[in-house]
């Protein structure tokens, strides 16, 4: 006989089944849909459960303003909002060796010396290994609690005896494990479980708990997505293997903002705090060279300034070739087409490549006019000004339209240090005034490519490919 009220269901996405498979339809994740009983009936001759009455609050009262513990790190507490909020439950994902462990360990040393309870409780390094980290950043001496456990029972246990710990991190939470599931550590089931103890944990004890989480391949927090549900703030690290900085970003946060970065830069003795990025972003830009732009973009909720260059250089193939390479292989074709059609910039006898820097991917709309300015730029051998970034979505007419989010994207601009903006003329002129930046509103595309070309020089032995008559 079927078993009544079984259903199965995706542990990463939430979808329902009848039956068991091994994938899931519904989000394409492999092995994460498990058995769970919905609608157990209630055993004969038992009466179900009464529910307990609990008193309803009016929405007026006094409230406790959300105590914080800023840990004195001024980047850190910058994206958290002010510091770490009683009882509440941090993710923290980045790439494996990005510099999650060693973020944390400078965290709870910064706060044990303050005179916090801070413990440190590391699923995947030794004592012994966490001890010669520290005593590398100098941090040997701070009164930091270290444990290698992976028993979530047996670290919530601990943690209820003694003084109330104020901070507590769980490094990580993959490798977490609970009694109450019998699947392996890793697992989804098991990672739900864990963190749900754990949040239990902290909104009862009232300390603040930080979890690590690793990031897949396509940069989401593995395991299931309903921890980030689960969780009060989300934040990541970021950066990129070749380079020093690393950027902390708030994905989600219940108590803060999420439009603010903070920056460090690896070095020897650990992260080092950059007050002032902007300074160490554009020395590390090819500045001045013809064809690099910097685009003021939004990556999902969150504003990114991303390097675009361009290369134009004469063909000899008879179809020349266009290359792009992080960018939307047609919108490069309808930029080049708008330029050619009313711009008068005429691109038939050149390659054409386009490169965004970093390995990123753009999707937006709004790197046209960047693009644009990249390519006129590299065209004429202009360079643009260092200091300005460019966003705008180019129509077909040749007009520039203004996009969403320009107050996000100006503020990332503002707090990197650049100075002016080359931007769609806003309808409503909001936005703009409360950055700081200078803005020059572009309300077509031949003006900007007037512009540039005006600051060009042609390459010895080329003709202008650019008219001059507009
Ligand atoms: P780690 O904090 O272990 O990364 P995660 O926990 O995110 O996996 O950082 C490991 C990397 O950081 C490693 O490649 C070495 C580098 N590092 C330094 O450059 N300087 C330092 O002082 C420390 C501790 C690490
Ligand atoms: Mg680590």
């Amino acid at each position: 006989m079927a078993k009544r009220g079984a259903t199965y269901i995706c542990q990463n996405c939430g979808a329902v089944y009848n039956r068991w498979q091994g994938k899931c339809d519904s989000c394409g994740e492999w092995n994460t849909i498990a058995e769970e009983n919905a609608a157990a009936p209630p055993l004969p001759g038992r009466p179900a459960r009464k529910g307990r009455v609990f008193a309803l609050e009016p929405l007026t009262g006094e409230t406790l303003d959300a105590p914080r513990l800023p840990a004195g790190i001024a980047e850190l507490d910058r994206v958290t909002g002010g510091g770490f909020v009683k009882g509440s439950v941090l993710l923290l994902g980045g790439d494996p060796g990005i510099g999650k462990s060693t973020l944390l360990i400078q965290t709870a040393a910064a706060l044990a010396n303050a005179g916090h309870r801070a413990i440190y409780i590391s699923g995947e390094e030794a004592v012994a290994q966490v001890r010669l980290r520290a005593e590398r950043l100098g941090l040997a001496a701070a009164p930091v609690e270290l444990a290698s456990e992976t028993s979530v029972e047996d670290i919530v246990a601990t943690l209820r005896t003694g003084a109330q710990p104020r901070l507590v991190i769980i490094d990580s939470i993959q490798t977490m494990w609970t009694d109450g599931i019998d699947s392996a550590p890793g697992t989804v089931t098991q990672v739900r479980g864990s963190a749900q103890a754990l949040i239990r944990y902290a909104k009862q004890s009232g300390a603040a708990v930080i979890l690590v989480g690793h990031v897949t391949k396509d940069g989401q927090i593995a395991g299931p997505r309903v921890v980030e549900h689960m969780v009060d703030a989300v934040m990541s690290f970021e950066g990129e293997g070749s380079h020093q900085f690393r950027i902390l970003r708030a994905v989600k946060n219940r108590f803060g903002p999420t439009d603010e970065i903070g920056v460090f830069e690896m070095t020897g003795g650990g992260l080092r705090q950059v007050l002032n990025p902007s300074e160490l972003f554009l020395s590390e830009r090819d500045l001045g060279s013809p064809g690099t732009v910097v685009f003021a973009g939004i990556e999902g909720t969150r504003p990114l300034l991303v390097e675009m260059q361009a290369l134009v250089a004469p063909s000899s193939l008879g179809t020349p070739r266009r290359a792009v390479v992080g960018w939307d292989q047609s919108r490069l074709s309808m930029v080049l087409a708008v330029l050619e059609a009313h711009c008068g910039v005429k691109l038939g006898g050149y390659d054409v490549y386009l490169n965004v820097a970093g390995g990123l991917r753009i999707q937006e709309p709004a790197a046209d006019l960047a693009a644009a300015a990249a390519l006129v730029s590299s065209l004429v051998h202009a360079s643009l000004p260092p200091d300005a970034v460019y966003f705008g979505e180019i129509s077909l007419s040749g007009a520039v339209r203004p996009v969403a989010q320009t107050p996000a994207r100006l503020k990332e601009a503002a707090k990197l240090g650049f100075a002016r903006a080359v931007m769609p003329e806003m309808p409503r002129g909001d936005g703009a005034a409360d950055s700081g930046l200078t803005v020059d509103a572009v309300p077509a595309l031949t003006s900007l490519v007037a512009d540039i070309a005006a600051r060009g020089r042609p390459a010895r032995g080329e003709t202008r490919p650019v008219r001059q008559d507009g």
